[in-house]
């Protein structure tokens, strides 16, 4: 009654969860295979995160960035050490949209205090950035811009896996490329390593930015520490958030030295990014993940084989980010799997879509499909 209905909220309020499951407020149990959309990468109740983040509730929850804050500085060293060049820096901030509209200041401030006028970001069709105006001006979906425009300036809009279309729209005064290396909200839409590959060079001969955002592919989501790594490139910009605190608010931006260094004192901030709770939150989900990754694309690869075996679609994706594109509306699928205890989440109109937390096990996969097959009979 006093919320603004801007959600479309699906019948059932879940009170506690454990590992793969959550328990709604009759006490029913569901297998969990969306992680409040790829966030809760270690399942729920996780044993060592929840004391991570009691003892720094103990101790400490927020001091601001004007001081000093060493959980940033380690937690930074983690994600730099898994970057293609430790030459890079952190900005932390608290959503996968503030990591974006951070991604995109400093992709202008670069060149600006090169004395450069470029500042146009190539962005892709059915991508997905965010809605703050900076994030939702670089989503190249006009339904989400419905009603709010204008949007900023400075977006242009590309088709994906289309190196002429990205070509064609480059003009002296654009700064960088913008793209998920999978689409999540777009369909689970994933890019030729050839496309980006191209995208890669044409970056470094025309002097661009290329900007990954990894807020839904980062931090073990597609068997890679991070989703580029499938692919052999070098962006110059990561932005991660959602799976990063494991349910714990946290945003961030790595970027190359060179291009991080023209955010100087002063130019950028947040009052909550990276406090001391997130950042704990976050390096026990960087330490477990790191020992889950082969684990993770064993497991994608079962859920892979399993969801083909249902035949109800072309099945896309990589690890535990994977899709099933239905050819129809699959909301009704998605709602009798809730029925029969089981959370999934269609996206695009007709891509059904699974991201269990990254804990899950062969007997998970092997019952959320048992539940499908017979929701899929059913309809
Ligand atoms: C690739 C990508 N970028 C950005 C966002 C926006 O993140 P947030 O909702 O944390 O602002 C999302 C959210 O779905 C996303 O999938």
């Amino acid at each position: 009654m006093y919320l603004i209905e801007n959600y479309a909220r699906l019948p059932v309020r879940f009170v506690r969860g454990e590992g793969v499951y959550l328990y709604d407020d009759e006490g029913k149990r569901y297998l969990d295979f969306l992680s409040g959309i790829a966030v809760c990468s270690l399942g729920h109740a996780h044993p060592k995160l929840t004391e991570a983040i009691c003892k720094q509730a103990r101790e400490l929850i927020h001091v601001s960035n004007l001081f000093e804050n060493p959980w940033q500085e380690e937690l930074a060293r983690e994600l730099v050490g898994e970057f293609w060049t430790r030459k890079a820096r952190v900005f932390f901030c608290n959503s996968g949209a503030e990591a974006n509209e951070t991604a995109i200041k400093l992709a202008r401030r670069h060149f600006r205090s090169r004395g450069e006028d470029r500042y146009r970001l190539i962005t892709f069709r059915k991508g997905f950035h965010g809605r703050t105006y900076g994030s939702l001006s670089a989503t190249a979906q006009e339904k989400f811009h419905e009603g709010f425009e204008p949007m900023l300036e400075g977006f242009d809009y590309a088709e994906f896996n289309d190196i002429s279309s990205v070509k064609k729209l480059l003009r002296e005064d654009t700064a960088g490329v913008m793209l998920e290396v999978i689409q999540g909200e777009g369909g689970v839409n994933e890019a030729e390593e050839g496309f980006l590959k191209e995208v890669q060079s044409l970056c470094r001969e025309e002097g661009l930015l290329l900007i990954v955002d990894e807020v839904q592919t980062g931090i073990g989501r597609t068997g890679r520490f991070y989703g580029y790594q499938h692919y052999g490139i070098e962006p110059d910009i990561i932005t991660l958030a959602k799976g990063l605190g494991g349910g714990v608010p946290i945003g961030v931006v790595v970027a190359r030295e060179e291009v991080a260094n023209s955010l100087t004192p002063g130019t950028h901030g947040s009052t909550f990014g990276g406090n001391a709770l997130a950042c704990r939150s976050a390096l026990v989900v960087v330490e477990e993940v790191r020992k889950l990754l082969v684990r993770i694309e064993e497991m994608g690869y079962f859920l892979r084989k399993k969801l083909e075996e249902l035949n109800i679609g072309k099945v896309k994706g990589k690890g535990l980010m994977l899709g099933v594109e239905t050819g129809r509306d699959c909301r009704g699928l998605v709602l009798e799997a809730l029925k029969e205890g089981l959370v999934i989440n269609c996206t695009a109109g007709s891509v059904l879509r699974f991201l269990p937390p990254l804990i899950v096990e062969r007997e998970h996969i092997e019952e959320a499909t048992d539940i499908l097959k017979r929701v899929v009979r059913k309809l």
